[in-house]
């Protein structure tokens, strides 16, 4: 490893008013798949994810639901938010509600620390908002209403007018900001990304940086300021803290708090959908360069899942949920398709046709078969025994050097959040060795005695194969490869599927001669078109 740092992702923190949807299981699919990828190299790891809770549209959400905001959300907490971690296999080590004492305590400590340092100051404001953002809007970001908003000015994002806000609040001095950020993003162009977010979010500071609110006084659910318990910190000033105090900014010096934050402090990846890329790019830096902490080393900004060509959202009841989809596919489709068919960083529509066809053709025969006739015909020709694979010829030596590229290549753009990229080197890698297999005919090898040790040398490249797939594809697809691990007999001779490392992936050779090949279920079975 470069640095003795952790590898520190975050996702968003999910609005807590409804149940989430395949865009917020979007996040924390590639959030899962980035550090997974990341433990299979070996580094040290931290995976955080989490639900916002405050702020007027969990309130107002509470209040339509006839229950308390806490009452609310302790609900959909249980019901919803977590279980659906469980649902696309995310393997976090942290869960941040802001409603934890924990986060409250350091938040307020925080802003404390903020005002200590002169950037906050008490001043009216006036002007619009809007809940589904939670955002106090910019007279530009507005658009005009037609039909029956006529007359109105609409947030763009929700389609719905703004309210217009006259609270005595108190502010962040934003703009004493705006050199320090644009100089820092001079100097890390790869802090903002992808390039397009980079482009958006310098001609935003340049257009200049004016304060804006960090409390509100018209709120009742949230978090107190201490010097000013009338008023609540307004809820992106609360969460966007949840990256520092669930990492243990402000905790105990010596505990183990502070030492995690230590060790793990800045955050490698914020990782955001695009429409939070201002939050996370512009105030969230300016917050921690207020309070002398370290900005993230990246923001990340993906695309949206849309609906009819609009961003699907809980705002406006399109949400898809994950279940629907994995309840048919499975987990590891679900993570494989989202991530293979879009390009991470552009808009991309879910279709039931798409996701069908790529299954079919990718999951269920590429490397479903591959994997079904591999270990089918050591069972069969070798009683389940591996032979060895010695005097490999060219076309073994072609497959030994497609595994290297495709290690190579997936390793870069997996570390690069490039997940298309990464998956598909690996497809076709399996590829090729699909096509090895109809060429060397194994089938007509095993007819003719005399060339026995040709057919040893085949069933053995398959099998290595197949050994160096289930270690690239483990982060994307973690259920299907530790059964595909279980029956090349790598559980057995190699040891658990986490523990193998990319660096070593290519080594050839790796399963003894006599290990035990066992041909399981099938990985991916056959979905019919009508279920
Ligand atoms: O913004 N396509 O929460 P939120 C892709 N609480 N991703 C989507 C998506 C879609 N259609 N819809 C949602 C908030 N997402 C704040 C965040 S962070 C300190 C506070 C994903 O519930 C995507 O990651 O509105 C997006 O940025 C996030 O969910 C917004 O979730
Ligand atoms: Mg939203």
């Amino acid at each position: 490893m470069a640095d003795s740092k952790a590898f520190y992702l975050t996702t968003p923190i999910y609005y807590v008013n409804d149940a989430p949807h395949i865009g917020h299981a979007y996040t924390t699919t590639a959030g899962d798949v980035a550090t997974r990828w990341r433990r299979q190299r070996g580094e040290d790891v931290w995976f955080l994810t989490g639900v916002d809770e405050h702020g007027t549209k969990v309130e107002r959400a509470a209040e339509a639901g006839g229950v308390t905001p806490q009452e609310w959300v302790d609900r959909l907490v249980e019901d919803a938010w977590l279980p659906v971690l469980g649902t696309v296999d995310a393997a976090n080590d942290d869960f941040i509600r802001t409603t934890e004492p924990r986060h409250k305590e350091r938040v307020q400590h925080f802003w404390e620390a903020v005002r200590d340092n002169g950037y906050v100051y008490s001043a009216p404001y006036e002007g619009p908002y809007c809940v589904g953002c939670e955002e106090f809007k910019l007279p530009g970001d507005l658009v005009p209403g037609e039909g029956e908003f006529a007359g109105q000015q609409l947030c763009p994002v929700h389609g719905r007018p703004v309210e217009q806000l006259q609270e005595e609040n108190w502010f962040f001095r934003l703009s004493a900001f705006q050199d320090r950020l644009l100089a820092h993003y001079e100097a890390h162009p790869e802090a903002v990304q992808p390039r397009s977010a980079y482009n958006e979010v310098v001609s935003f500071i340049r257009q200049g940086l004016v304060d804006i609110s960090m409390s509100r006084s018209s709120v009742g659910w949230g978090i107190p300021l201490t010097w000013d318990p009338g008023q609540v910190i307004y809820v992106w000033f609360d969460a966007l803290l949840n990256y520092a105090t669930a990492a243990g900014y402000g905790a105990e010096p010596g505990s183990a708090d502070a030492e995690r934050f230590e060790r793990i402090w800045p955050p490698d990846v914020n990782l955001v959908g695009k429409d939070i890329l201002r939050f996370h790019a512009v105030y969230w830096p300016a917050m921690l360069m207020a309070a002398e902490l370290e900005p993230p080393r990246k923001v990340f900004a993906h695309g949206w899942l849309l609906v009819g060509g609009e961003k699907m959202s809980k705002s406006k009841l399109t949400g898809i949920a994950p279940a629907q989809i994995i309840d048919t596919f499975g987990s590891d489709a679900f993570r494989y398709y989202f991530l293979r068919a879009i390009q991470f960083g552009q808009d991309g529509s879910f279709s039931w046709e798409d996701m069908h066809a790529r299954y079919t053709a990718e999951l269920a025969n590429g490397l479903g078969n591959l994997a079904s006739r591999g270990t089918a015909m050591v069972a069969r020709y070798r009683d389940g025994e591996l032979p060895a694979g010695h005097d490999l010829n060219e076309p073994e030596q072609a497959i030994i050097t497609a595994l290297g590229r495709a290690v190579e290549v997936a390793d870069r753009a997996f570390c690069d959040l490039d997940f298309s990229t990464g998956i598909v080197a690996v497809k076709e890698f399996i590829d090729a060795v699909n096509l090895y297999v109809t060429e060397q005919e194994p089938w007509v090898l095993a007819k003719d005695e005399s060339l026995s040790g040709r057919l040893d040398v085949v069933l053995n490249t398959i099998i290595e194969s197949l050994r160096a797939i289930a270690v690239l594809y483990n982060p994307v697809m973690p259920k299907a490869m530790s059964s595909l691990w279980e029956q090349t007999g790598g559980q057995a001779v190699l040891g658990p599927l986490m523990e193998q490392r990319v660096a070593d992936v290519a080594r050839w050779g790796q399963l003894a001669p006599g290990t035990r090949v066992t041909k399981g279920d099938a990985l991916f079975p056959r979905i019919d078109e009508a279920s």
